[in-house]
């Protein structure tokens, strides 16, 4: 809906832990996986691990050949961006 995406800092992103508000960052996309859950077939539980989290390397290791882009496309919330406070990003630095 709206297609305007977020820049989701990992701060951000820590705070979308429950089962009812989960997001997580796969590929440097995050995704609101709370509608999904019910459907995960490893589980709710398995699912929660990444919760909150980058979990893209959690996900690889499990089955990196599952088409989480086409699967999740109505859950995209936005984009990961790092966590660092403005006045310290590179561009402002000499
Ligand atoms: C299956 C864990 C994220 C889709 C599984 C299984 C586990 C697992 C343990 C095996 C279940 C079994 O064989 O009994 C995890 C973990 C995740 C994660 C730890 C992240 C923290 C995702 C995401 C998607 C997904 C984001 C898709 C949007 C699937 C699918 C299967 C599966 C389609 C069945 C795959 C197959 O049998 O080849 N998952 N999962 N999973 N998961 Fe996940």
């Amino acid at each position: 809906k709206g297609g305007s995406l977020l820049d989701v800092t990992p701060q951000e992103l820590a705070k979308h832990s429950k089962r009812k508000d989960a997001w997580m960052a796969l590929k440097g996309k995050v995704y609101n996986v709370t509608p999904y859950l019910e459907f995960h077939p490893g589980g709710e539980e398995e699912l929660m691990r990444g919760a909150g989290k980058d979990a893209t390397d959690l996900f690889n290791e499990v089955h990196k050949w599952v088409n989480f882009e086409g699967m999740l496309q109505k859950c995209l919330v936005g984009r990961l961006v790092e966590g660092r406070p403005f006045f310290l990003k590179p561009s402002f630095l000499p």
